[in-house]
């Protein structure tokens, strides 16, 4: 009985020094937890507060608690002017990293005070860290619509480079001056919730750009900007865009490719559930013309609704954005296989609902349209094909009465009808054609 007491009492008292313990070290956490910019000299204000941004950094990634989201840096809310900064890990030797809250509203800083700059090619930098999380209410304001004479710089707003395990979520980001968002080198990042918007007008604003990165999420996200809303560039695989509410802007894109050599290959990319509106593009794969060999394949869009879009499915190897391409006349080697347009309904405002236009020298292969339903307002839909390796399939098609189908005129020349074994290449022909495509 003696034993059966002390044994319990001895239970009792360890479980309370346990209990004790357990709550001082959360206590201990949570006191310690969040390094608030503003004790570190930030404030509210048009100053460089990039200086105070770094020290809250350095503190919150070299504790020992950051990992494990339990260490904050913390920008509350006010409007913070700050140059350009880069946050740098690694933090811990577990892999860990603090969460970034961003409540306040950041800009650039005007540039006339004393050493401050964002004439870099980012303004806000994550690089080299493992276990990230930025998120918060607040806004990353580029303030690019203020920008004035010529050169201007192309700066990204936000970059995370050689980041892994990560997520950004739930920020607002506006006119930026270049990229809005720009996830390079990195591998297992989320981007979700994101909420991007500048002018139709500006100029290579767009909204989330990936490259060189491997499993990379982007979700439920609202962006409108004057380029494309996600484009998706050289050396990515396995991206997935999901959720996407696109316009205005030159919508979904995978491109440009081509652009320099060495570039990696892209594959293994999916679009699905998104609705662009009022954009130039809907999903599109552009390569640059004369561009050196690489790869684009197993690419699907799917889901996606058009609403108003110029050119809803494109295909465009021949992408020179402002005509001044030197070999323009340069076929690309971008080989692109592969692509699969499913379940793609709505209106285009053009007269051209799809173009696949590939490259002479590297025709595209295993391209499929399937289940695609688009109207051209009150004509018939036109198709374009040129180099695409068939068959395009299943491509069910009720024909037009009338010409189709018919050559284009202009100076284009006409392709050989190349009949290779078991394939059919398409030459350069449009087919008018009323355009309930449904496979
Ligand atoms: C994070 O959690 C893991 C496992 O729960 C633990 O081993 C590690 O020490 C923790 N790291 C920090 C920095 O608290
Ligand atoms: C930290 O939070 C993020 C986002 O909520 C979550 O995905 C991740 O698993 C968390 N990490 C740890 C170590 O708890
Ligand atoms: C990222 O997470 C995966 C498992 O989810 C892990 O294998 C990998 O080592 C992590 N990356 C880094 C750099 O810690
Ligand atoms: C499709 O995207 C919308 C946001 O545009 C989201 O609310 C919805 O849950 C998504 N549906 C699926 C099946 O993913
Ligand atoms: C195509 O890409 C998807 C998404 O990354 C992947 O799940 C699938 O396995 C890939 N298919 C092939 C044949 O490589």
């Amino acid at each position: 009985m003696a034993t059966i007491f002390k044994s319990l009492i001895f239970f009792f008292v360890v479980a309370t020094l346990l209990h004790a313990g357990h709550a001082r070290r959360r206590k201990d956490n949570a006191a310690s937890v969040v390094h608030d910019v503003t004790e570190y000299g930030a404030a509210p204000s048009n100053r460089d507060n990039r200086d105070a941004f770094l020290a809250a950094w350095r503190a919150a990634c070299s504790s020992s608690a950051a990992g494990n989201n339990s260490t904050t840096l913390l920008v509350p809310k006010g409007t913070f002017a700050v140059g350009a900064v880069q946050f740098e890990g690694p933090c811990t030797d577990n892999g860990g990293a603090p969460v970034v809250v961003i409540d306040g509203v950041l800009q650039p800083c005007s540039g006339d005070g004393g050493g401050c700059h964002i004439s870099h090619d980012a303004w806000i930098t994550f690089s080299g860290l493992n276990n990230l999380l930025v998120t918060g209410d607040g806004t990353l304001d580029g303030q690019g619509h203020h920008q004035s004479g010529k050169a201007k710089p192309m700066t990204t707003t936000l970059v995370f480079d050689g980041v892994t395990n990560s997520t950004l979520r739930g920020l607002r980001f506006v006119n930026s001056r270049g990229f809005h968002v720009n996830l390079r080198r990195c591998t297992h990042v989320v981007a979700e919730g994101l909420d991007i918007h500048a002018p139709a007008t500006s100029r290579n604003t767009d909204g989330v750009h990936v490259g060189v990165s491997s499993h990379v999420r982007i979700l439920d996200s609202v962006i409108g900007t004057g380029d494309d809303c996600v484009s998706i560039g050289p050396g990515s695989t396995d991206v997935v865009v999901s959720g996407v509410t696109c316009g205005p802007g030159h919508g979904l894109s995978v491109g440009s490719l081509g652009k320099d050599a060495g570039e990696r290959d892209v594959r293994g990319l999916i679009v699905k559930n998104c609705t662009v509106k009022g954009t130039t593009n809907g999903v599109r794969i552009k390569t640059w013309p004369g561009s050196p060999p690489s790869r684009a394949s197993n690419i699907t869009f799917q889901d996606i609704a058009m609403d108003d879009v110029t050119n809803p499915i494109i295909i465009d190897q021949r992408y020179c954005p402002h005509d001044h391409c030197s070999d323009a006349g340069e076929p690309s080697l971008v080989q692109i296989s592969d692509v699969t347009f499913r379940r793609i309904e709505g209106t285009s405002s053009g007269p051209m609902a799809v173009r696949l236009l590939c490259s002479e020298e590297r025709p595209c292969t295993g391209v499929s349209l399937d289940g695609i339903d688009l109207t051209c307002g009150d004509a018939p839909c036109r198709f374009e094909f040129s180099n695409v390796q068939g068959p395009v399939a299943p491509v069910v098609v009720e024909q037009a009465p009338g010409p189709a189908p018919a050559l284009v005129s202009g100076g284009r020349r006409e392709e050989d009808a190349d009949v290779a074994s078991g394939t059919e290449q398409l030459g350069w022909l449009t087919w008018w054609l009323p355009f309930t495509v449904r496979g």
